[in-house]
């Protein structure tokens, strides 16, 4: 191969398509989102591609969001077998996801693409996503690595995060996937970590990606994310996507030939994409069929799964046929079934909850309540909901977030609903005393203002293109729910202390909550929440007994089988998600109360009792020790926590754990950083000192202040250029550009902030390189107000210089 030619592999050729080298017969691959089903993009008429197509009909699965509430790991494969053989069909290679991004807080505007607050459960899932997909010969793209767990200015904030909070929270799914799947793929994120691009840091990529956990596929840069093409050959970062119109092409040749470049940095990264290619080519098929008809059953069988039932007093659920049933909420008409952005699937058909109950041939009156517009304020629709509801033995209403409400692109900036499903709710229950609510959303709501005025609750989330069957399903019985939150649902924002650091700018976000995420954080400041991690109800009831631990004592790596017996003591048939907490007892440095460590779910008919088996190795009793770069034991009693929930513990004993490692230093933050060793104490504290989280970051944190003139990069945004003229020119422009635009496109909102968001790097790319690095730089220097910037633009376009 030329060099010319080994480097035109390390970019697309357009949007979605590797780049194909026809002397050598390098063919050329395409890629597409992902995760819950296919976006795959028509052709342009000019046989191109670009972001602005309609994609191909695909099924719409339901989102992580959902699936992760079933802890169904086999259910997880089944959907990305099913994934994978609508590629086929596509000829699509590479599915890009599973998300296996931490929920940092709820109020990421992109958590319904992502599995869980947890990092075992998001683990897990995406395991088993990654399995059924690659199982049926189709690649993954592993996302987003790492430390990507907020929207606001996301394609350049530095996350600031402890090492120990890194491995323990932020890492484990991504290393679980990678050890035990080895993803094709994996795409590195858009924010920088300490400081360094993602698409250029070595250690992510090399020491520990590669040479710590053994990945062997290849590295792509989510779309637009490249910074330092030279710095990111030699970090491992193979494929630079979306086509740059071969701009970093040219930068690797001349990097080769003065030598900033060692070519055998180049061959290696070559290597392992021309294996990638010939390995997604082999894999292609003619004529796969698509299997729709299937696919919605499996969709709609997920979304029945994920669905978790959070109320349910007075025996309100399910319903019967029998019930006459008033029907509010244009939402049981509108079906939200999954979440904007890049993951926005465009299914062959979707069925809505009054759809299915016309197929089942149920009697309801219909109001909408509420328009699915801003706050969703109408009086007249409100007017109309009261008098339907009137005299109803049931009323069933649907309400949650509407599409504006969450995004990927930007974050939301609390957990309510639009104001007037609030309202709808608190009203309606004045007028008939059966209220069944239906929520659909992808992330936590508050429900404190009507919960109590209510007989049931039914979170639905995100269902997919049958959400509406499976809301008919599990509101009439026919199946039984068996859902359990993935994810806490708190009271108000602002009751984790990560309220405070979420999100935030203008260049960095500082995890100053270190390992204290979800659950982790609730329940050791001993805080009140809405529902706990992992409750859900049923409608049957569960009875936990004879709980064995295979030894009572052990050596960290032997290794512990836990066994106990779970019975149906109701009377229908319904599956339990068991949970496994492990508690250390007493330990020297700060540990949360419990974690997750193990989970199965079991289906039981009505009366019937089966024995389960979760097993546990050493890292389910470590924490990571920053002093020896390593997981680590210390010896002691671990109680082992059997429960329904994380607050509904039912069996519980003790496994006292030998270490391997008894003489290892162990950090003392007793003295540098007590927040973290006394959180109880401090739960009321807003702010978590500076100096402390440093004592735990190990070093200082920069400045996180506006960028003034002078010191802009190629990597500041558009909305960080606004100080300067010249800056403040280019952000006017393409705002206003982008407000004539916005309304036409499927998420306003998401392109306004992706805009504001977009660093000058990103604009060569995303123009497929008509604005050549010559050309951004020259806009750099004219914000800066340095010398020959505007020059450099001009020059920039010539040929010569690009
Ligand atoms: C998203 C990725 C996605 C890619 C391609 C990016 O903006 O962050 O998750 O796969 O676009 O659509």
């Amino acid at each position: 191969m030329t060099l010319e030619e080994k480097a035109s592999l390390c970019s697309g050729l357009t949007f979605w398509k590797t780049k194909p080298i026809e002397r050598l017969d390098v063919p050329s691959v395409w890629m597409s989102d992902g995760p819950h089903g296919l976006r795959k993009e028509k052709p342009t008429k000019g046989g191109g591609t670009n972001i602005m197509q309609p994609a191909e009909p695909a099924t719409c699965f339901p989102p992580a969001v959902t699936t992760a509430s079933s802890w169904d790991v086999d259910l997880v494969e089944e959907v990305g077998a099913a994934i994978a053989e609508e590629a086929k069909a596509l000829k699509v290679s590479t599915v890009l996801g599973p998300g296996v991004n931490i929920k940092r807080s709820p109020l990421c505007g992109r958590n319904f693409e992502y599995f869980s607050e947890d990092p075992f459960l998001s683990g897990r899932m995406g395991a088993s996503y990654v399995h059924g997909v690659q199982k049926n010969g189709i690649g993954v793209s592993l996302k987003h690595f790492c430390a990507n767990n907020q929207e606001h200015i996301r394609m350049g904030v530095d996350t600031i995060v402890d090492e120990r909070t890194l491995r323990e929270i932020y890492l484990p799914a991504f290393e679980h996937v990678v050890k035990t799947e080895q993803p094709t793929t994996v795409m590195s994120s858009y924010n920088l970590l300490g400081g360094k691009h993602l698409t250029d840091h070595k250690r992510m990529l090399d020491d520990v990606l590669r040479k710590e956990w053994g990945f062997e596929g290849i590295v792509i840069s989510d779309w637009g994310a490249m910074f330092d093409r030279v710095e990111s050959i030699k970090a491992g970062n193979d494929l630079e996507m979306p086509a740059n119109g071969g701009m970093n092409d040219r930068v690797i040749v001349k990097a080769v030939k003065d030598g900033r470049l060692d070519e055998a940095d180049l061959d290696k990264v070559v290597l392992r994409l021309l294996k990638f290619a010939f390995d997604c080519k082999e894999s292609e098929v003619e004529g796969a069929p698509q299997h729709l008809e299937e696919h919605h059953e499996l969709a709609r069988r997920a979304a029945e799964n994920g669905a978790v039932l959070l109320r349910n007093e007075n025996k309100a659920l399910p319903l019967k046929k029998e019930q006459n049933i008033a029907v509010i909420g244009t939402l049981a008409k509108k079906l939200r079934y999954q979440g904007a952005g890049s993951s926005h699937i465009n299914p062959p058909k979707t069925v809505s909850f009054l759809q299915a109950l016309d197929n089942a041939g149920q009697a309801y009156e219909f109001a909408e309540g509420y328009s699915l517009k801003g706050d969703g304020y109408k009086k007249s629709l409100i007017k109309k909901a009261l008098k339907t509801a009137e005299g109803k033995d049931a009323v069933v209403v649907f309400v949650g977030l509407t599409d504006a409400f969450e995004s990927e692109g930007y974050d939301r900036t609390h957990i309510n609903m639009p104001e007037a499903h609030n309202y709808l709710l608190e009203e309606l229950a004045k007028v008939n005393s059966n209220i069944i609510v239906v929520t659909s959303c992808g992330s936590p709501i508050q429900m404190t203002r009507w919960i109590d005025k209510v007989n049931a609750v039914l979170n639905v989330y995100l269902g997919g293109q049958a959400g509406g069957e499976a809301t008919y399903n599990l509101l009439y019985g026919n199946t039984n729910p068996s859902g359990k939150l993935a994810e806490t649902f708190p009271y108000r924002t602002n009751d984790s202390i990560v309220a405070n650091y979420f999100p935030m700018g203008p260049r960095q976000v500082e995890y100053r909550e270190g390992i204290y995420v979800g659950y982790r954080y609730y329940d050791k400041a001993g805080i009140d929440v809405q529902f706990p991690f992992g409750y859900g109800l049923s409608y049957t009831t569960f009875e936990y007994s004879d709980l064995k631990l295979s030894a009572k004592a052990i050596n960290e790596n032997d290794g512990l089988t836990v066994s106990l017996k779970v019975k149906n003591t109701g009377d229908v048939a319904g599956a339990e998600v068991v949970q496994l907490y492990v508690e250390d007892v007493e330990s020297t440095i700060f540990r949360p109360v419990k974690e997750l460590k193990g989970f199965t779910k079991v289906f039981l008919e009505a009366g019937e009792e089966k024995e389960v088996e979760i097993t546990l190795d050493s890292r389910a009793f470590a924490y990571y020790n920053v002093a020896i770069n390593d997981w680590h034991v210390e010896s002691g009693d671990f109680k082992i926590l059997i429960g329904a929930s994380s607050r509904d513990i039912r069996l519980e004993d003790t496994v006292n754990v030998t270490s391997a490692n008894p003489n290892a230093i162990i950090p003392d933050y007793s003295k540098s950083a007590p927040y973290y060793c006394n959180l109880k104490d401090n739960k009321d504290a807003t702010e978590i000192p500076t100096a402390q989280f440093e004592a735990l970051y190990g070093q200082s944190i920069p400045e996180n202040r506006p960028y003034k003139k002078g010191e802009f990069t190629i990597d500041s945004s558009v909305q960080d250029i606004k100080p300067s003229l010249v800056g403040n020119f280019i952000y006017t422009v393409l705002v206003a550009g982008v407000n004539i635009v916005a309304p036409t496109t499927e998420n306003p909102e998401m392109l306004k902030h992706s805009i504001k968001d977009m660093p000058i790097r990103s604009f060569g790319g995303f123009t497929g390189g008509i604005l050549s690095q010559m050309t951004m730089d020259g806009i750099v220097d004219m914000c800066n107000g340095t010398k020959g910037g505007f020059g450099k633009i001009i020059k920039g376009f010539s040929k010569k210089n690009r």
